[in-house]
This record gives structure tokens, C-alpha cells and sequence, in this order.
């Protein structure tokens, strides 16, 4: 009986997702969050560069990306707004370079994590150098996984005590969603993206923070010159995509971007296996944020839907 259970988790949310198309281009955030400092991987272009603009200057940013150049000069145009930056040039491919920005980002008081650094390789697995392939985990997986476990313990635990609420965006891919044969690794490393920010959202749903998993189509940036690849058509600008990033953060878990995709978030995005293991209450969380303490602002939890078992 899985297919109306579908129905009935999809279809609604689906719609309400058509509806909320506008809201999602209107720029605030769901719960009028202010970041005050946010640490953005790969700022040195495309993307990261945009999310550095898109967020208000009252946001200090730490920028980071290999490029020091690049940084400086995105920090002299930002600081002529009138914004706080700091950067840092670091290779997250290195275990030093990822320890180096965790300790940095350790000295501020980061309450937006913006894991967008990423690569992606063109070719045939096998003929593939691995360590191309190497290279493409550690960024895009490892580098992640080192800052979530770096930071977002203190990141939750300032926002319980100061009664705020902090953010994290993962930038995966539209890629997330299958497999891509010419691009094996990439689309690999895109979906365990995916199911990490889809799991860690469930964990942390009653703690002080809102975490999405941004999916990226195709956008103009330098990615494609660095895999290889042609720019196809009808890409997105990164300012647009940035834009819908920060403006989905706090609706919803998973967002793909462009209005087309939108209506689809729901349904590619939807974790069969997350309903499923809906784990009894008493056996959840059963750690250091078992239970939320403090006065902080709730979101209206809009996953209980999609996360209940279904009715057998
Ligand atoms: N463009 C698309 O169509 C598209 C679609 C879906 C998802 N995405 C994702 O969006 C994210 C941003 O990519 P983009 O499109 O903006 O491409 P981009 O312009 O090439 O930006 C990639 C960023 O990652 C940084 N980076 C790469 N390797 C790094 C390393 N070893 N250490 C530290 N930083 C590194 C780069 O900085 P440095 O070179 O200065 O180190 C750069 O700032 C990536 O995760 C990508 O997978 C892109």
C-alpha cells in the first residue's frame, strides 16, 4: 500500500510547493533570521562568490576558496559596502587545508554554514586518474563532513544559548538524483550530500537550526570550463541561484532550483526509508542534543508530514 501513502504525502505538498513558487523569490527568510556571521566555501567564484553578495551586509563573511587572489579582491569590493570580511586561502583536498579552516572558523562566531566548495571530473570512471576522483571526494564529501562535525555542535548550542536559530546550507546538485555515467564520481558524491543533509535535518529537528540542501541545476559558472564541459543552455545565473538558496533556508529541507523543478522538491526529494524509520521517540536522540533546552524560536514543523510512517 506504499503508492497512496505517496499520494498522500506528495500530493499536498506538492501543491503547496506550486503555491509558495513566489514566496521563495521574495528574499526573507521564514523566521526573519539574521546571520550574523556566515563561513562560505568555494567564495572565490560562481556560487559562493554570489551567496557572498545575496547576504544582507549586516552579515560578516569569512570567504574561503584556494584563490587568494580572487579573495582579496572580493574582499576590497565587499568591505567598500561597508561589510566585515575576513578570508582565508586553504585547499579543502588537504586534510591540513580543512583543519586550517575549522580552526579559523572556530574564532568567530559562525551561525551560517555555506558548504559549497565542489568540483566534478568528465570521462569514463576507468579512464579517469584516480586521483581526480580522489580529489572530488575529499572537497565535495570529506571537506563537508569536517566542517558539520567542526562547527555545527557549537554552531546549535550559541543558538540555544543566545535564543536564535543558526543555518547550514549544503550545496549538492540536481545531479544528486541518479546516476551519471560520464560523471560518475561527481553525482555520487552529490547524492550523499543529499541523504546526509536529508538525515541530519530529521536529527536535528527540534533543535535551533535550519538546514537545506540546496540542488543546483545547470548554472554559468566555472565549473564546466574546469570538467571539461560545454555550458548548456538555459543555465542559471549563480545570483539566482544563491537568491533561492537563502530564501529556501528555513522552508524546506531539500530545494531544487529553477521554478520548473520546484513542484518536484517533494518528490525526488522524499526519503522512503527515513518514513520507514521513523525510530520510537523514547530511542531518538539518545545524545548531547537529545533534549532541546532554552527558549528559541520553533519552526512550524512542516516535515511531520512527509517524515510519518505510513499507514499499513
Ligand atoms: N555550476 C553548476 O552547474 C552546478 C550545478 C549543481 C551544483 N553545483 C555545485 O555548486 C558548487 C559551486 O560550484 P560553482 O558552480 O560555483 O563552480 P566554480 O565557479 O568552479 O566554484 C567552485 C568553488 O569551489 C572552490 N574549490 C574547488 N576546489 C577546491 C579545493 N580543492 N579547495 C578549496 N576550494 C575549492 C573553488 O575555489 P578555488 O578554485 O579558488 O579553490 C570555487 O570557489 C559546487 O559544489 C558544485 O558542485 C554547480
Amino acid at each position: 500500500m506504499l503508492f497512496p501513502h505517496w499520494i498522500a504525502i506528495a500530493g499536498p505538498q506538492a501543491l503547496q510547493r506550486l503555491l509558495s513558487v513566489s514566496e521563495a523569490f521574495c528574499g526573507e527568510h521564514r523566521h526573519g533570521t539574521q546571520y550574523r556571521t556566515a563561513l562560505i566555501t568555494g567564495a572565490t567564484s560562481g556560487i559562493g562568490a554570489a551567496f557572498g553578495e545575496a547576504l544582507p551586509p549586516e552579515t560578516m563573511l569569512l570567504l574561503t576558496g584556494r584563490r587568494s587572489e580572487r579573495l582579496a579582491a572580493s574582499a576590497a569590493r565587499l568591505t567598500a559596502q561597508g561589510r566585515t570580511i575576513h578570508t582565508l586561502a586553504a585547499d579543502l583536498s588537504s586534510a591540513s587545508g580543512r583543519i586550517a579552516v575549522v580552526e579559523w572558523a572556530r574564532g568567530f562566531a559562525v551561525d551560517l554554514l555555506i558548504c559549497n566548495a565542489g568540483l566534478g571530473t568528465s570521462g569514463r570512471f576507468v579512464e579517469t586518474f584516480s586521483a581526480a576522483h580522489k580529489e572530488t571526494i575529499e572537497v565535495n564529501i570529506v571537506a563537508p563532513l569536517e566542517l558539520l562535525d567542526g562547527l555545527l555542535p557549537s554552531m546549535v548550542a550559541s543558538a540555544r544559548k543566545l535564543g536564535r536559530r543558526c543555518g547550514v546550507i549544503i550545496v549538492s546538485s540536481t545531479a544528486a538524483f541518479g546516476a551519471r555515467p560520464g560523471m560518475a564520481c561527481y553525482a555520487a558524491s552529490k547524492a550523499f550530500l543529499l541523504r546526509l543533509g536529508q538525515a541530519l535535518a530529521a536529527e536535528l529537528r527540534d533543535q535551533p537550526v535550519d538546514l537545506l540542501v540546496l540542488c543546483p541545476t545547470y548554472t554559468y559558472t566555472e565549473f564546466f570550463a574546469r570538467a571539461g564541459l560545454p555550458i548548456p543552455r538555459d543555465a542559471m545565473t549563480p545570483d539566482a541561484v544563491a537568491r533561492e538558496g537563502l530564501a529556501a533556508l528555513g522552508r524546506r529541507t531539500v530545494h531544487l532550483c529553477g521554478r520548473g523543478y520546484q513542484p518536484l522538491d517533494q518528490f525526488f526529494a522524499f526519503n522512503p526509508s527515513l518514513a520507514v524509520w521513523r525510530w520510537p521517540r523514547r530511542l531518538r536522540m539518545s545524545n548531547r542534543l537529545a533534549a532541546p533546552q532554552g527558549d528559541f524560536p520553533r519552526k512550524t514543523d512542516h516535515r511531520k508530514r512527509r517524515l510519518a510512517p505510513p499507514r499499513l
